[in-house]
């Protein structure tokens, strides 16, 4: 049986090859995705995240919007990374088969986490604003869940836009705090999340004929140069698609307990997640970290969802 799925994201070109491998796998039945701003402004997520449906042939799958900013921070988007509108590809234009249900993104995921009582997973791979809100409506929200996941935070690694922020986290730290206190998530940061990267190989040998191979081929390019030396990547890291690989397969990645929270005061330490690894505070566990990942499994699934969709959808469109 396949297990039930709602994504909440900003996409984002790791966004869009995390979506393509949930929509490949039949161990995964995406219900609904829900979209933040973060990347781009929600405008522009809302719109990527159609065109992502669109390009994909699932306009059935209901797409509700969330939150145009963050809870108290001021808004911060990167196109610097993701490209103009916070994506890259030749994505089609979203068509009224993709519009956004009238419903706010955050009664969306409480309904769905009603509907699906117990069984839904809820995956964050954007700022964590709309889970923040749902769980301000349903404070049971993690009852009501299967569990939530969330790409965000960083560890025991250093972060990606501070020292000790990662950008999901950094763009709304308020609502983060609120996640990571009330609603036990596994948190899949940058500590696994730096290696999720595929073969460089692999990606010259992607067929470029179509429009969908080259934009899959700009979505696993999506860093610069620099970015790739600052962090001495071999090729981008696919963040958000490491957490959907985890739901796939439970054996991707290894977790640890512990008592967290998420910084929120000076400009140091806004989005930091601590984790209490030495049990000095007095704090009880409050959710799970991924510390290590099996990269192997995780390209096996990657790199297989992405050959398969190339081939579905070529052969369905000849
Ligand atoms: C996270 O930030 C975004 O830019 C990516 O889509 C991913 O969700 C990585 O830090
Ligand atoms: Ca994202």
């Amino acid at each position: 049986m396949s297990r039930p799925l709602l994504i909440d994201t900003d996409p984002g070109c790791d966004d869009a090859l995390a979506l393509l491998l949930a929509l490949e796998r039949d161990e995964l039945d995406v219900v609904g995705l829900s979209t933040v701003h973060g990347n781009a402004s929600l405008a522009d997520t809302t719109r990527n995240a159609r065109s992502l449906l669109e390009c994909f042939d699932r306009t059935d799958i209901p797409l509700s919007e969330g939150a145009k900013l963050p809870l108290t921070a001021e808004l911060e988007t990167a196109e610097h990374i993701h490209g103009p509108g916070g994506i890259r590809g030749e994505l089609p234009e979203p068509t009224s088969a993709t519009e956004p249900l009238e419903q706010h993104a955050a009664q969306f995921i409480v309904e769905k986490a009603r509907e699906y009582e117990g069984e839904l997973t809820l995956a964050a791979i954007g700022p964590l604003t709309n889970v923040a809100l749902a769980l301000a409506i349903e404070p049971d929200l993690p009852d009501l869940l299967d569990e939530l996941i969330v790409m965000g935070g960083a560890a025991f690694a250093p972060g990606n836009v501070t020292p000790l922020a990662e950008a999901n986290f950094r763009s709304d730290p308020e609502a983060a705090a609120r996640v990571v206190r009330d609603a036990e998530p596994t948190i899949v940061g940058l500590d696994v999340t730096n290696g999720a990267n595929v073969p460089g190989e692999w990606i010259d040998a992607l067929p470029e004929e179509t429009a969908l191979g080259r934009s899959i081929v700009e979505w696993f390019t999506y860093y610069s140069g620099a970015q790739l030396e600052q962090y001495e990547y071999e090729t981008t890291a696919i963040h958000d698609a490491l957490a959907i690989a985890g739901i796939v397969d439970e054996d991707v990645l290894e977790t640890e307990t512990y008592h967290m929270q998420v910084g929120t005061d000076s400009d140091l330490d806004r989005g930091a997640l601590v984790c209490d690894a030495t049990d000095v505070t007095d704090g009880k566990p409050n959710g799970s970290v991924a510390l290590e990942a099996d990269f192997e499994r995780y390209r096996e699934l990657l790199t297989g969802s992405v050959e398969r969709t190339l081939d579905t959808l070529a052969d369905r469109r000849a």
